[in-house]
């Protein structure tokens, strides 16, 4: 496996590979199954797969902490070279933002992203959109894989590449759990033991909610509410549970056929998101 720490040495290794092609899968690293999850699918659609890993200071706001973010270069190494990939990524800030973040320009997707994660978090999208810009076109990758658990994030992902023309498909691989239901994260590192037990609570409602509307039920105000006041009663403090349309993610209507239940909420100070997809109904 070889590692390139700036652009230079990336381009020398992308070289070496002469045309065959090349899954990319983008991360902040402390890597999971989530991740190994979209190297092998990666491998399964690509000869290569080239893997990032980069804490992108763009998209964390003042109040999030981004010298507390995990940080686990050396393990995710041994993870990733025990999947067999071709090439990692390590920029530093410096090397991705040389002028500094104020001045670097920005590509934003309208109306997607100040919604759901993107009303709280201003300015979160602009970066994620920004550093998977410039690394999509640093890597020139044939397919770029991202999880559904950050389905926000997919759908902007699409849109940016669709809006700009980029020439790499986007492929989504299903959210990974634990044998309770919880989202694999990194963030879920940061909860004690008694948190990690209450925190399979978030999917088990989203669950709830799909099963109600399976069966007729489209009050999703009420549904989504309902989530909100059972995760406060838990410990949990709701940030927003709303039923919206994957197309372009406007308040589901009765009608609509393509909706999904997206949620976050705060658990000991650790924010964590998830959603489901309602599935034919
Ligand atoms: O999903 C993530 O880990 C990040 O948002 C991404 C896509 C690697 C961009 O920094």
């Amino acid at each position: 496996m070889e590692i390139a720490k700036d652009a230079y040495e990336l381009r020398q290794h992308l070289a070496g590979l002469d045309g065959d092609t090349i899954a990319f899968v983008p991360t902040m690293g402390n890597l999971h199954e989530g991740h190994l999850s979209l190297v092998r699918r990666g491998f399964a659609m690509a000869e290569h797969v080239v893997v990032s890993i980069f804490v992108n200071p763009l998209q964390f706001s003042p109040s999030d902490d981004l010298d507390a973010y995990p940080r686990t270069l050396e393990r995710d190494l041994q993870l990733l070279a025990a999947e067999g990939v071709t090439l990692v990524f390590t920029p530093s800030e410096e090397g991705l933002y040389p002028e500094g973040l104020q001045v670097h320009t920005k590509v934003t997707v309208p109306g997607l992203t100040n919604v759901l994660c993107g009303r709280k978090r201003v300015g979160h999208f602009d970066g994620v959109t920004t550093v998977v810009c410039k690394l999509l076109n640093l890597v020139s990758p044939d397919i770029a894989l991202f999880g559904e658990k950050d389905l926000q994030q997919l759908l902007v992902i699409r849109k940016m590449v669709a809006d700009l023309g980029m020439p790499v498909q986007i492929e989504s691989v299903s959210t990974q759990r634990d044998a309770r239901g919880l989202a694999l994260s990194s963030r879920n590192s940061y909860l004690s033991s008694e948190a990690l037990d209450i925190a399979p609570a978030l999917y088990r409602n989203l669950v709830a909610v799909s099963d109600a509307v399976q069966g007729g039920a489209r009050d999703y105000a009420g549904l989504c509410s309902a989530v909100i006041q059972r995760l406060n009663k838990l410990g949990f403090i709701g940030e927003y549970c709303e039923a919206r349309r994957c197309s372009d993610l406007l308040p589901a209507q009765e009608e609509d056929t393509d909706v999904a239940i997206f949620c976050a909420a705060v658990l000991e100070g650790t924010r964590l998101i998830d959603n489901i997809v309602i599935e034919h109904y």
